[in-house]
């Protein structure tokens, strides 16, 4: 679910306002991870290990000082994330500033924390697009994949007040092996919910969700399927639905330009203050990130700091990414998951046919989705280990 924004456009913007950032342009939209708190307990949450606790969250006039901020630097859009956003009491109080300070605020939410009204204080205090995620069609699949009773149904009603309140809606549906063969009633359901937009989104294996990659993993033939059926789907539904579609990047060729390249067109900041390359960037160990708490401005954390200026460019890259020809492309792919699988985040993405890992992922990949595993091991945020299996 990151935003992916033009940084040229970011950069007018920030020649229109006077920004101090001139070399790389504050992102158009910024990711803020309100709390790490989440009822759900998806097996593919891409947050990292180590979780945020409540007590190291940003207060709210810590948070309404970071909205002020951005807006002021240029930033032009805001997503309310997690973690569930909805579980910040003060979430209407937030999206009420952001409404003030001038920016398009966006809710992405498992939705099963909200009621109408609340949903209807959001719409008041200026809310301008929410994003619900979505595990399956229906409800023996889905709620067992969120490990939340209820879920689906909940989720459903959600979606129908939103578009009650008029506002617009974006279906994500995160995509594995145990829920590829729903994905023709997905792309439905999304027609029918009045989305304009649905994201297919294949998960991607890092954080969390490395620890389930054998139970998530599809098939060659599953992929081959989805991208059949998105394009099919694209064409059929071309003025009604868009279609975002993220690839299993294991069977790719080439890797993602992740975050559109480490530093160029996308930060988060995370529930304690950290201003971050990537919603995952806390699982690569040895970089700092510095917080909002600190004494810099977060144009200077942006522009400055060195978790930013490692990977930032093609200065750090080693051979083969160096001497590529793909390399202002794709930037080396996926920094979060070259470290999850080489232990080096320097390395070039093994997603790439020319990292010397390829051939290796791509046969653990047809290992795993050949594996027959499909028990989860769930993420629980309530303290204690739930149960694996599918009984919850
Ligand atoms: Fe991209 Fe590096 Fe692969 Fe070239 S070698 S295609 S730059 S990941
Ligand atoms: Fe962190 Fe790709 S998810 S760089």
């Amino acid at each position: 679910t990151s935003p992916q924004v033009d940084s040229n456009d970011g950069l007018a913007v920030l020649e229109r306002r006077g920004s101090v950032a001139e070399t790389y342009g504050i992102p158009l939209a910024v990711l803020l991870e309100l709390t790490h708190r989440c009822p759900l307990q998806c097996p593919y949450c891409s947050n990292p290990l180590e979780l945020d606790r409540a007590g190291q969250e940003l207060t709210t006039a810590e948070w309404k000082k970071v909205l002020s901020e951005l807006a002021e630097i240029g930033v032009l859009q805001i997503h309310f994330s997690g973690g569930e956003p909805t579980a910040r009491k003060d979430l209407v109080e937030l999206v009420q500033h952001a409404n003030d300070v001038g920016l398009y605020t966006n809710l992405i939410t498992s939705a099963v924390l909200l009621t109408r009204e609340r949903l209807k204080e959001l719409a008041d205090a200026g809310l301008s697009h929410v994003q619900i995620s979505f595990q399956g069609n229906e409800p023996v699949v889905a709620d067992r994949v969120g490990g939340y009773k209820g879920g689906h149904a909940k989720k459903i009603e959600v979606a129908r007040w939103t578009r009650e309140l008029d506002l617009p809606l974006t279906v994500n549906a995160v995509m594995h092996r145990q829920n590829l063969h729903q994905l023709p009633e997905i792309i439905q359901m999304a027609v029918d919910l009045d989305a304009d937009r649905l994201e297919v989104a294949n998960v991607q294996y890092y954080g969390w969700a490395l620890k389930n990659r054998a139970s998530l993993m599809p098939t060659y033939a599953q992929l081959e399927e989805t991208d059949r059926l998105v394009e099919d789907a694209r064409e059929r539904l071309k003025g009604t639905l868009t279609i975002d579609y993220v690839v299993p990047d294991y069977y790719a060729l080439r890797p993602k330009k992740c975050m559109g390249g480490w530093g160029r067109q996308f930060f988060n900041i995370s529930p304690s203050g950290k201003v971050l390359p990537c919603h995952a960037a806390e699982s690569i160990t040895g970089l700092d990130f510095m917080s909002v708490r600190s004494n810099n401005s977060i144009a200077w954390i942006w522009q400055n700091s060195e978790a930013f200026n490692r990977y930032r460019g093609t200065g750090w890259m080693k051979e083969p990414c160096k001497s590529c020809d793909f390399r202002e492309i794709d930037f080396g792919g996926c920094r979060c998951q070259a470290f999850a699988l080489t232990g080096d985040a320097g390395n070039t993405d093994p997603a790439c046919t020319l990292s010397p890992l390829h051939e290796s992922i791509f046969k653990q990949a047809e290992r795993d989705a050949a594996s027959g595993q499909d028990r989860f091991l769930y993420r629980n945020f309530a303290g204690g280990t739930p149960e694996s299996g599918d009984d919850a």
